[in-house]
């Protein structure tokens, strides 16, 4: 959907949100390094797929990483339906599959009850987006067949740097509704600010004491921007990086979710929804992935709510 504005410039044209506006402007290669343990994984279990089945791919983008992920599973033949605002991109990786692309938000948008019963739905990168992780999952959780394989992955942020961006994100969520630029304007100078910062950083380096998982850290010598980055505040950087890659760096965390998905609760999430849990890690030191599988016998009983802490 487009927003349309009227300025000294006459008719001007936006996406109808930040999100969508970051999300179609991100043309950036996904890191394929950072999900390289998942394949080691799915490995190691000795996860393989019929050589026929369909799967379910939510926030992939471009789906490389979800393709490259269905590869490894020894996927060859079935649908693999996509729901984003970006279409999926046909890979070499999987020739000979059918690709859907159902274009908008799950589940708002695009209904469970609009979507195949899978045997594999891959969610990463994704629901950290979401207002809630675990209500969304548990919607999508209503398009697995008995026994599919479900990857998944939560953010579980530090808690000062999702303090630091919550106000910062209402306001920017609200204001692109009636002032688009006046966003884009902000997200300029925050980059700005982040490469700077980053300019001066450059390789000083932090030893950190002890282990606390309130700021994000972990004992050891990181990087001053890298610990910034990802206890704090969103400077993010990467020496190279434009202006504009920076911008939409930035703009992603000002979707992040504040709740908190920590490596219990997403155990308990899964006992709740009668999975079995093949592995559940941290990937990232604020990312944790789940792998696992629905129960065999019946459709779960859906709970979408975790009480662990
Ligand atoms: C950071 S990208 C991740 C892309 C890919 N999965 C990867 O790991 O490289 C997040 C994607 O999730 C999509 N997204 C966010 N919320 C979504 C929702 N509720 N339903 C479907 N897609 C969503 C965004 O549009 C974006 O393309």
């Amino acid at each position: 959907m487009l927003l349309l504005r009227w300025s000294h410039r006459g008719i001007e044209t936006y996406e109808s949100s930040l999100l969508e506006w970051v999300a179609k402007a991100d043309g950036s290669q996904p890191n394929l390094l950072k999900h390289a343990p998942i394949h080691e994984r799915l490995i190691d279990l000795g996860i393989s797929i019929g050589i026929e089945c369909d799967a379910l791919v939510v926030g992939g983008a471009s789906s490389t990483v979800e393709h490259s992920l269905l590869a490894t599973m020894q996927f060859e033949r079935g649908q693999v339906t996509h729901v984003d605002c970006v279409s999926p991109r046909r890979s070499d990786l999987l020739p000979d599959a059918e690709l859907i692309w159902r274009d908008g938000y799950f589940p708002l948008e695009v209904t469970p009850d609009e979507l195949p019963q899978v045997e594999v739905i891959i969610c990463l990168a994704a629901s950290r987006l979401f207002d809630d992780p675990f209500d969304t999952y548990s919607e999508l959780l209503k398009c697995a067949k008995p026994g599919a394989l479900v990857i998944i992955d939560f953010l579980d942020q530090p808690i000062i740097r999702s303090g630091g961006l919550s106000g910062l994100s209402a306001w920017a969520k609200r204001e692109w509704s009636s002032n688009p630029e006046t966003v884009l304007t902000m997200l300029r100078d925050f980059a700005r600010l982040s490469m700077a910062a980053s300019s001066v950083l450059g390789d000083l380096k932090l030893e950190v004491q002890s282990d606390s998982p309130e700021l994000g850290l972990r004992p050891g010598s990181h990087n001053c921007q890298t610990v910034i980055y990802e206890t704090l505040f969103p400077l993010w950087y990467r020496p190279g990086a434009e202006l504009e890659e920076v911008m939409k760096l930035i703009a992603w965390q000002l979707h992040y979710t504040s709740v908190r998905a920590t490596i219990p609760k997403i155990q308990t999430f899964a006992d709740n929804n009668g999975m079995h849990v093949e592995a559940l890690w941290p990937l990232t030191p604020d990312t944790n992935v789940l792998i696992a599988r629905m129960p065999h016998d019946a459709k779960p009983s859906v709970c979408s709510r975790s009480t662990t802490q």
